[in-house]
């Protein structure tokens, strides 16, 4: 299949012409994939059983691993659900359009392999004006995971969904690159409490300020050991993985740093090509090896932005192991560590 490559301009003539392409192969039951502000999706129509059977095809992605719908107006909620809780009003009215996706009760209109076989729907309005158009001009909703072959990092550039999907899927429309870099924060608003199922820009403290009380998946942090089962099936999977093993070292900077030097050296004795992540203030301790420094330590909102292109260019230059410094799991920290967590098969040693 040839892949169409369309890259936004910002004159809105201009755009109209590439949204309107997009918004017919979605109307035909094809895949497109579009920028949003967390992270690349690859969109079908979400009422087309068919369309999402494809996307699940495209990456390569179990099918028990629900979508996310994508709206673009807060009243769309009830065409996707009977009884919307107030409380999804109170989240919508603060962070709608925005990087919170929300779960709740479904219709029998949502197709079953939307869902994943699931009684409910992951919902969400995204703060991104192409998105938002291509939703409107398709005339339906779309159903959208993040536009990688599964167990990749998510992508958060038009060159990542390439590299990923071309020649997979019909069209990818090129946003530039994204702002925050990290997917949706997903909150369970089916029970009495909200549930936090997976952390991200809009932190669990931002949550509590409107809804008041919530609560926590718990494997959100643990991972998946034993009979922790995740809420969100998507996340017991090894995800936003690079190709190499990852270790991560946590601690004060000296000690981190003295550890990786260590683990960087002997691995390079075994023989191996290392990749080394760490903030950018310790870059220069560094001499060997393929160091990356995705941002500022100061600078939480920095480091998870690059993070995913990160992995991505270890990959890229080949390394066998990575060790990386973890981060603070303040605010959006959290949501990092996460990611982060997850890449490393939970390997973390502590210094
Ligand atoms: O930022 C984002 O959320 C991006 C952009 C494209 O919107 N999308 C995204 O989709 O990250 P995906 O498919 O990569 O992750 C969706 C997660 C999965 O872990 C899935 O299991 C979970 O949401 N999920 C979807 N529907 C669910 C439901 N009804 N109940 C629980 N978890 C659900
Ligand atoms: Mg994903």
């Amino acid at each position: 299949m040839d892949t169409i490559v369309e890259k936004i301009t910002g004159i809105w003539e201009d755009d109209e012409k590439i949204i309107r392409t997009a918004a017919e192969i979605i109307r035909n039951g094809g895949l497109v994939a579009f920028p949003t502000e967390t992270v690349y999706g690859l969109g079908g129509d979400a009422f087309d059983e068919n369309a999402a059977a494809a996307i699940y095809a495209a990456k390569g992605r179990p099918s028990d691993n629900p979508l996310i719908v994508h709206i673009a107006e807060t009243e769309d909620l009830t065409k996707l659900c009977d009884d919307v809780p107030p409380a999804v009003y109170a989240l919508a009215e603060r962070f709608w359009p925005g990087p919170l996706t929300m779960i709740v009760g479904k219709n029998s209109r949502v197709p079953d392999t939307v869902t994943g076989g699931l009684e409910t729907v992951a919902v969400r309005l995204p703060d991104n004006l192409t998105a938002r158009r291509l939703i409107k001009a398709s005339g339906t909703f779309i159903a959208a995971p993040s536009a990688n072959l599964s167990g990749r990092p998510s992508p958060t550039a038009a060159s990542h969904v390439k590299e990923d999907l071309a020649g997979r899927i019909d069209m990818i429309i090129d946003g530039g690159n994204i702002e925050i870099g990290l997917e949706s924060t997903i909150v369970d608003m089916t029970g009495e409490i909200p549930m936090l199922l997976r952390p991200g820009f809009v932190t669990a403290e931002m949550l509590r300020e409107t809804v008041g009380e919530i609560s926590y998946d718990p494997a959100i942090m643990s991972g998946v050991s034993g009979d922790v089962k995740p809420k969100a099936p998507g996340m017991k999977y090894r995800h936003y993985a690079p190709r190499a093993e990852m270790t991560l070292v946590e601690g004060a900077p000296d000690a981190v740093i003295a550890k990786i030097k260590r683990l960087a050296k002997d691995a390079a004795g075994d023989g191996k090509r290392v990749g080394i992540m760490v903030p950018s203030e310790d870059g220069k301790f560094f001499s060997e090896g393929e160091i990356i420094c995705p941002g500022s330590r100061e600078n939480t909102k920095e480091i998870a932005k690059n993070l995913f292109g990160a992995l991505r260019e270890f990959d890229e230059r080949g390394v066998d192991i990575i060790y990386a410094e973890a981060f603070s799991r303040e605010g959006i920290g959290s949501a990092v560590m996460n990611r982060l967590l997850k890449a490393a098969g939970q390997r973390i040693i502590k210094v």
